[in-house]
């Protein structure tokens, strides 16, 4: 070894803390926008002393969780992982394969802070916390190219309506209606925003929440479906793959409008796009405004090394604490898991988010009422209805035949 090599590895190691311990991290952000928020986790648990190895997924959550979980079962656990609110975590937590953290929670208050409660009670079973909720994800956004809108000499639409409406004269003009990527959730997640927005309220809440499948297989129910069988006709020009390439039509203008979760913000930010002045963003479609409480917690599998589960809890502590809500979210486009930080600095976007999150317009996130099975069984009905001919009745029956294999 060089000399000048040695030097300046041994004035690495006095520079570094005694205590940095490695901890390999694993989640599924890999857009231009996503890695600008991770990065600011890392820097926060680096500058702290310990070591952030990142272990970034590329392919979306829906191929980095099974990868994430054959890993835990497997015997190859990470320090630390990602996962969505809700479910997706509680068979390993069953198992006994992920550390409790309740210690962490109670030290930092995380019941009095965590807003709303819903999120650390998706972390919380038989009374113990295992994960530690990061940010809050609303999935059911309109994002629009103001641009398209000018062109053509007519207002942005402010709601889905208004969208379909213009959709003709934006197809005319070459441009693709409505972006799509391939991906099996986006489809899904397309459809989750109908729902709300179509039906409503009311009926999403009797539907999946308390379960009833007669307004399941009802007519507010048959409107969905025809509204998606009319979105699928929008979508039939996109033939990207990824979600944040969707996004990116729609930032160089090639698409008019991208029904995505309010992630699209960070890719938006990242292209130096200004929220109201370049693009327009509609929560519920325009149509019911409303939030709902989806996102991403960290969970932390068991390690069996004393070293490494104390920075586990010093990562959990320092997840949830102001300073790193603040920095992470405001890249992220997400909105902060606690009410007493300053989010002054937020866009147009995300303070609508804000104004609609402390009006208490919320409703809890599809992974938090429905198992991953049948979330998993929807999505593969709603690739293959965007992706075919299949009649809006037919996918109705299908779709509620499916609920009920989660009752
Ligand atoms: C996560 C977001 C992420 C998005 C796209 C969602 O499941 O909650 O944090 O940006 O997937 O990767």
């Amino acid at each position: 070894m060089k000399l000048s090599k040695m030097t300046a590895l041994l004035a690495m190691s006095v520079a570094m803390p005694a205590m940095a311990t490695e901890l390999e991290v694993t989640h599924w952000w890999t857009s231009g926008g996503e890695a600008a928020a991770v990065a600011e986790l890392a820097k926060a648990f680096d500058a702290s002393g310990d070591k952030w190895v990142d272990g970034a997924i590329a392919g979306g959550g829906g191929t980095a969780r099974p990868i994430m979980i054959s890993r835990i079962t497997g015997g190859d656990p990470m320090g630390a992982t990602q996962f969505n609110h809700g479910q997706q975590a509680l068979e390993l937590v069953e198992a006994g394969l992920m550390l409790d953290l309740t210690d962490v929670a109670e030290a930092n208050n995380w019941k009095e802070i965590v807003f709303p409660p819903s999120l650390l009670e998706a972390c919380t079973v038989d009374g113990k916390i295992y994960c530690a909720p990061v940010n809050i994800h609303s999935p059911e956004w309109l994002w629009l190219s103001n641009k398209v809108y000018e062109d053509l000499g007519i207002p942005v639409p402010t709601n889905w309506d208004e969208f379909v409406a213009t959709a003709p004269q934006v197809d005319a003009a070459g441009k693709i209606p409505l972006a799509l990527g391939n991906q099996p959730w986006q489809s899904n997640l397309a459809f989750g925003a109908m729902q709300i927005a179509v039906a409503g309220i009311d009926a999403w809440k009797a539907v999946n929440v308390e379960k009833n499948m007669d307004v399941a297989a009802g007519a507010e129910y048959a409107k969905v479906f025809a509204a998606a069988a009319a979105a699928r006709e929008l979508a039939r020009k996109s033939t990207v793959q990824d979600w944040n390439q969707a996004t990116n039509l729609v930032i160089t203008d090639e698409a008019a409008g991208q029904i995505m979760g309010d992630w699209a913000q960070g890719e938006f930010q990242v292209a130096g796009e200004v929220a109201g002045k370049d693009y327009t963003c509609l929560p519920g479609l325009g149509l019911n405004q409303y939030i709902s409480t989806g996102g991403d917690a960290f969970y932390f599998p068991k390690l069996d090394d004393p070293e490494k589960e104390a920075a586990q809890k010093r990562l959990a502590a320092q997840l949830v604490s102001p300073e790193v809500q603040v920095a992470f979210n405001l890249k992220k486009g997400s909105l902060p898991i606690r009410g007493d930080v300053d989010l002054s600095a937020a866009n147009d976007c995300m303070k609508k988010g804000l104004e609609i999150l402390a009006g208490g317009n919320i409703l809890p996130a599809g992974d938090m009422v429905w198992s991953p099975d049948v979330q998993k069984q929807a999505e593969d009905l709603m690739v293959e209805f965007w992706k075919s001919e299949m009649p809006a009745e037919e996918a109705h029956t299908k779709w509620v035949e499916i609920l009920k294999t989660g009752l």
